[in-house]
C-alpha cells in the first residue's frame, strides 16, 4: 500500500521585488509517495524550484507564501519551529543541484566533505568517518574511491562531482531527496550513468525523489508520476507512462507532440509558440489561453479549477475544462 510522504496542499507563493511582484505558485497540490520518483516538469520560469525550496522551507525573503500546507509527515514545514527544521533539512530531506561543483566547498578535500555530513549527524569519530566516506564515494559508482576521497572539487570533472554531491546527499539515508535539474549540466551519457545511479537509491534505500527538470526524455527514464507545471499552475498528473500514451492537458500534449522520441535522454522541452504570460498578476483566466489551440469562452470567463480527477481514472488529474481525449 502507497503510504504519502509530502503533500502539497493549495501551494501559492509570490515573490515581491522593488517594481514587480511575481505570482510564482497558484494553489498547487500534490503528493509524494514513500520510495518514489515524482517528477516536476515544465519551461524555465515555471515554478518548478519554487516547489523544490518550499518542501525545505528555505524561500528566500522576498517570497510571501500567500497560502497552502507542505506536510512532510505529519508536520507542516511551513509553521515548524526552526529546531525541528534543522533536524528535517540535511538528514530527512536533502537536495541536489544542477551545478554540482558550485554545491561542494573548493578548499576541502571531497572525502573530508562527505565525512562531515558524518560526523555532524551521526556522531561518528574523524577516523572512522574517513572510512566510511569512501565507501560512500564507492557506493555512489565512483572508481579508485580513495583517490576521489584526496581530491578537491577542481581536480574532478562535473558527473563526478555530482555523483559526490549524490553521496552526500544520500549518506544519511534521508527519506526525501529533491533534485533540481541533477543533470542539466552534464553530457548524456554522464546524464543517464547519474539517472541510474538515483534510480539505485530508490530501489536500494526507499529514498522519494523529487525530480526537477525540463526534459520529458528524463522523466520517461525514472520517474513514476509526473506532475506538469504552467506558469505557477499543475495543469497535469498521472503516473508517467499514461501521461506520456495519453496526454490530456492541450500544454502536455503539444509538448509531447513535438518530441520525436521519448526514448532519448537528450530530448529538452520543446517551446512552444507564444510566450508564457506574465506573473505580475493572479491569474483570472487559464495561463495556457494565447497558446492554446482548444480554447473556449468559459476559459476566459472563469480559470479552470485546480487538477481535477479524470473520470473513470482517479490515477490522473487534469486542470482543463475541454482537454484532449484520445480514444
Ligand atoms: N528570488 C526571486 N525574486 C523574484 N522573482 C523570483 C525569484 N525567484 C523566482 N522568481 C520568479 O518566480 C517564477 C518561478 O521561478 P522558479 O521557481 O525559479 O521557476 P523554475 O524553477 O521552473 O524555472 C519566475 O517567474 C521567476 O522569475
Ligand atoms: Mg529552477
Amino acid at each position: 500500500m502507497a503510504q504519502t510522504l509530502v503533500s502539497i496542499r493549495d501551494l501559492s507563493v509570490r515573490y515581491r521585488s522593488r517594481d514587480e511582484a511575481a505570482y510564482a505558485l497558484d494553489q498547487v497540490s500534490f503528493d509524494i509517495e514513500r520510495g518514489s520518483v515524482f517528477a516536476l516538469v515544465g519551461e524555465s520560469g515555471s515554478g518548478k524550484t519554487t516547489i523544490g525550496m518550499s518542501v525545505l522551507n528555505l524561500l528566500p525573503d522576498e517570497a510571501d507564501i500567500l497560502g497552502g500546507e507542505v506536510y512532510f509527515g505529519p508536520d507542516n514545514m511551513l509553521t515548524l519551529d526552526e529546531r525541528s527544521l534543522r533536524h528535517i533539512r540535511g538528514r530527512r530531506v536533502t537536495m541536489i543541484f544542477q551545478d554540482p561543483v558550485a554545491g561542494l566547498n573548493p578548499v576541502i578535500n571531497v572525502g573530508d566533505q562527505v565525512g562531515e555530513v558524518l560526523t555532524t549527524h551521526l556522531g561518528m569519530g574523524k577516523r572512522e568517518a574517513k572510512d566510511a566516506a569512501v565507501d560512500i564515494l564507492a557506493g555512489v559508482g565512483l572508481a579508485d574511491p580513495k583517490r576521489v576521497a584526496k581530491s578537491y572539487p577542481f581536480q574532478l570533472s562535473g558527473g563526478m562531482c555530482q555523483r559526490v554531491m549524490i553521496g552526500i546527499a544520500t549518506a544519511l539515508q534521508p527519506d526525501l531527496i529533491i533534485a533540481d535539474e541533477p543533470t542539466a549540466a552534464l553530457d548524456v551519457t554522464v546524464q543517464a550513468q547519474i539517472l541510474h545511479q538515483l534510480d539505485t537509491l530508490r530501489r536500494e534505500q526507499g529514498t522519494a525523489i523529487l525530480l526537477i527538470t525540463h526534459d520529458f526524455g528524463v522523466v520517461s527514464q525514472v520517474a513514476d508520476q509526473v506532475g506538469v507545471m504552467y506558469a505557477g499552475h499543475l495543469v497535469e498528473q498521472g503516473p508517467v507512462r499514461e501521461v506520456l500514451a495519453s496526454p490530456l492537458h492541450p500544454y502536455t500534449h503539444g509538448l509531447l507532440a513535438a518530441l520525436p522520441r521519448l526514448d532519448h535522454v537528450d530530448q529538452e522541452l520543446y517551446a512552444l509558440p507564444g510566450a508564457s504570460p506574465d506573473l505580475d498578476q493572479p491569474a483570472e483566466a487559464c495561463p495556457f489561453i494565447p497558446r492554446c489551440r482548444k480554447a473556449m469562452q468559459h476559459c476566459r470567463d472563469q480559470r479552470p479549477p485546480q487538477l481535477t480527477p479524470v473520470p473513470g481514472n482517479s490515477a490522473r488529474a487534469v486542470a482543463c475544462y475541454n482537454p484532449v481525449w484520445q480514444d
